[in-house]
């Protein structure tokens, strides 16, 4: 790496820097949007109740080994691999998890454009007043289905997200996460509360936490495990690439569990508002899919005496934490393209931003916008091809390449650095080169049954 590219890299400010930056990569669309459909969709509480068994058995583990490859080789997703195997196909994961990477970012930002969408409506008044489910279920399929408005949501998110990731990663996202995060939480509290005192609450909480173990299949675990990789970032390169603009006196462990958590709690909030406002003001399904977040959020702001602001507020913030998201999904390969292709970042940055934006197209055009899309469901498939099927076999990569091939050891002594102690070495070992493989291979092997059936 010549010295262009030494300031081209960035490195954060402080550990706080990057604590705020990968729980911003980590908290987004992942949680607020996703996770309640999948819940909704996939059995419930049982569906909770795998998914954070995923989160602290494998998840975790996952996510320290990417960081501490990261910090350790102080290089890209690709570059990691390159600089420990040097000549090596292990590379091939790193390339994998950028185009990974790269198709998420694709359909994210859709999702991202209809939160910016519904910030608009907020703004116009569209929600004044009572809105029934109807009324919500009419606004969101008109708004998704309007195909000029689909493509220039999404043009809007990529637009930002790229102007943000050209002007580098210390200015760029450190600045958006230390203020906003901490207030999308508060927001969030208080909205699960309020959902929480709606009368008819009582059924949406034991459907979310009452495990109905009848429910609980391939499908289930499938998912749960898909969901805790895509919450989390993990599973194609993006905590390799934060790690690396880490210093070494961090201490990566506690990194990893903080991310973790903070990322699961936001999540569980979610789920909390969620499903006590579906069952309390019926009309909308608990397996809506990809709309359920967008319908229920008006109904509950509609209880609340000027709820109108507090939806402007929740669809600002959520359009940030979007966002926030969206700089790591594609920072993954703009980090690449400057480190190994010596391009200068804002090169980088526009290339890639205009061909993500054209690979959106499709998903945008495939919640009622285009009939062809619409059909084949292609958000969805992306959404199962690269969500839970790619991750889950780059999640697997990482493990075996740290546990086995880099050799634990040297792995150890950068996690040291900066945690002297590292109590839970063993679990971590023993999870990464043995737990971790074997739950993922197990759930590859079936996921054909599991998705055909
Ligand atoms: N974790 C982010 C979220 O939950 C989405 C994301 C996935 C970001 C993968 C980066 C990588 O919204």
């Amino acid at each position: 790496m010549n010295g262009q590219n030494l300031s081209q890299r960035g490195r954060w400010g402080s550990k706080i820097a990057f604590i705020f930056a990968a729980t911003g990569s980590a908290i987004g669309l992942g949680n607020i949007w996703r996770f309640p459909m999948v819940v909704g969709k996939y059995g419930g509480a049982v569906f909770v109740l795998v998914y954070i068994i995923a989160v602290a058995l494998v998840g975790f583990t996952v996510m320290l080994a990417e960081l501490t490859l990261g910090r350790y080789t102080q290089q890209n997703a690709v570059g990691a691999f390159e600089k420990i195997k040097p000549k090596t196909p292990w590379k091939i994961i790193g390339f994998v998890g950028m185009l990974t990477s790269f198709c998420i970012f694709s359909y994210y930002s859709v999702i991202a454009g209809w939160a910016a969408g519904y910030f608009a409506k907020t703004v116009s008044g569209t929600f004044k007043g009572t809105v029934t489910s109807q009324l919500s279920e009419k606004i969101f399929t008109d708004f998704t289905s309007d195909s000029v408005q689909a493509i220039v949501c999404l043009f809007i998110v990529v637009g930002i997200t790229t102007f943000i990731i050209s002007r580098g990663v210390k200015d760029g996202i450190e600045r958006w996460t230390k203020v906003l995060m901490p207030l999308l939480l508060i927001l969030i509290i208080f909205l699960a509360v309020k959902a929480l005192t709606l009368s008819g609450a009582r059924e949406g909480i034991s459907f979310y936490l009452k495990p109905d173990f009848s429910k609980l299949n391939g499908t289930v675990i499938l998912y749960a495990f898909g969901q805790a990789f895509f919450s989390l970032s993990i599973g194609m390169g993006i905590m390799i690439t934060y790690g690396s603009y880490m210093p070494k006196s961090v201490n990566l462990v506690s990194s990893a569990g903080w991310v973790s958590f903070s990322d699961s709690l936001i999540a569980f909030l979610a789920g909390i508002i969620i499903f006590p406002t579906l069952f309390a003001l019926p009309g909308i399904e608990p397996t809506a899919g990809p709309g359920l977040v967008f319908k229920v959020f008006p109904l509950i702001f509609s209880q609340i005496p000027g709820g109108n602001y507090f939806g402007i507020l929740f669809f600002m913030l959520l359009l940030v934490a979007a966002i926030t998201s969206t700089i790591s999904l594609l920072e993954v390969s703009v980090s690449y393209f400057i480190d190994a292709r010596n391009w200068s970042r804002k090169k980088a940055a526009y290339l890639l931003g205009i061909i993500a934006f054209f690979l959106g197209i499709p998903s945008a055009l495939s919640a009622g916008g285009m009939k062809f899309f619409t059909d084949i469901d292609f958000m969805g498939k992306f959404d199962v091809i690269f969500a839970n099927i790619m991750l889950a076999v780059g999640a697997l990569f990482i493990c075996i390449f740290v546990g086995w091939v880099w050799g634990i050891k040297t792995a150890v002594k950068e996690i040291h650095s900066g945690n002297p102690r590292f109590n839970i070495r063993p679990l971590w070992i023993f999870s990464l080169k043995i737990l971790s493989p074997i739950v993922i291979i197990i759930i590859l092997i079936f996921i054909k049954k599991i998705i055909s059936g």
